[in-house]
């Protein structure tokens, strides 16, 4: 049966019992609203382990003054009731004064230097430093064995992977495939933030993406692809925060092909509809 705990004890008291019968424990942190593209992710973790946990808390560390910090859908019996037909054994759901008992801004912080202040990280000062602390702490107090983040969330997970290798964590972080609407449209809480015409314009943000990687899969000057690409949104009504091809691994910017023979690398975006921030990405390899 699917438990609920609040605080850090009971979670540990469970937690316990099961490493002491060598289970191995998978974790899926999240901020709760949950949808499907969630529910994979514990399905992967389901594959990974006995034990699955998942966290609901909307961290107010990873939010500026001026986010969505307080309008952030919070839809707990919803999200219960979407995990209870699940392999979920706990459902850890902490609040501000189990997290940061002296308050967010008091807290030790965690810094990942380099990945954390490109990209999201320059479009969302302090963005990478509020999730890494909170991933610390939540990591803490589960004890996974392993952890399984969206890859929709490309940079946050590689944020994580070097702040566990930094940190030495023996926890095995792996990526799930981002779930997509059936019309292309990356899933995401935040997507209902979307008015009727921009939820009717937004799949123009994958089907750009995917034409990019076929151009330049097919020797396209990479960045003439990404200036026509950009054009494209803009002529379509959004405001591109960032759109780039990326290494996969390392993230550092690849401007003609011979740069990264071989590789696997990734386009980025960040585009916009009438305030609201969509993100995707789409990895492959260069030939
Ligand atoms: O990806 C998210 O939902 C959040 O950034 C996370 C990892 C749960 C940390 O708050």
């Amino acid at each position: 049966m699917m438990k609920v705990c609040s605080d850090v004890p009971s979670l540990r008291e469970l937690t316990a019992g099961w490493r002491q019968q060598k289970q191995r424990i998978a974790f899926v942190p999240t901020m709760g609203n949950l949808h499907d593209g969630h529910l994979s992710l514990v399905e992967i973790a389901a594959r990974h382990a006995d034990r699955v946990v998942v966290s609901i808390y909307v961290n107010p560390l990873q939010f500026a003054p001026g986010e969505d910090f307080d309008t952030y859908p919070r839809t707990l019996q919803d999200d219960l009731d979407r995990l209870r037909p699940l392999k979920v054994d706990a459902v850890f759901t902490p609040d501000n004064s189990i997290m940061y008992p002296q308050g967010e801004q008091q807290c030790t912080y965690i810094e990942v230097p380099g990945l954390s202040d490109i990209l999201e990280g320059e479009c969302r000062p302090g963005f990478f430093r509020g999730v890494a602390t909170v991933v610390l702490k939540l990591f803490n107090m589960v004890q996974p064995d392993v952890a399984v983040f969206g890859e929709k969330d490309f940079q946050q997970l590689l944020v994580i992977r070097k702040m566990v290798r930094d940190l030495d964590l023996p926890i095995e972080i792996i990526g799930g495939p981002i779930r997509r609407e059936a019309d292309g449209l990356a899933m995401s809480s935040r997507n209902q933030y979307l008015g009727k015409t921009d939820r009717q314009k937004s799949p123009v943000l994958s089907e750009t993406l995917a034409r990019m990687r076929d151009l330049i899969i097919n020797g396209a000057d990479i960045e003439q692809t990404r200036a026509e690409a950009c054009k494209q949104l803009e002529d379509n009504g959004f405001t591109v925060d960032y759109l780039t091809l990326r290494e996969a691994e390392t993230l550092r910017e690849v401007k003609t092909a011979s740069d990264c023979t071989g590789c696997e690398v990734v386009i980025l975006a960040v585009a916009r509809l009438s305030g609201t921030r969509l993100l995707d990405n789409l990895k492959f390899r260069l030939s």
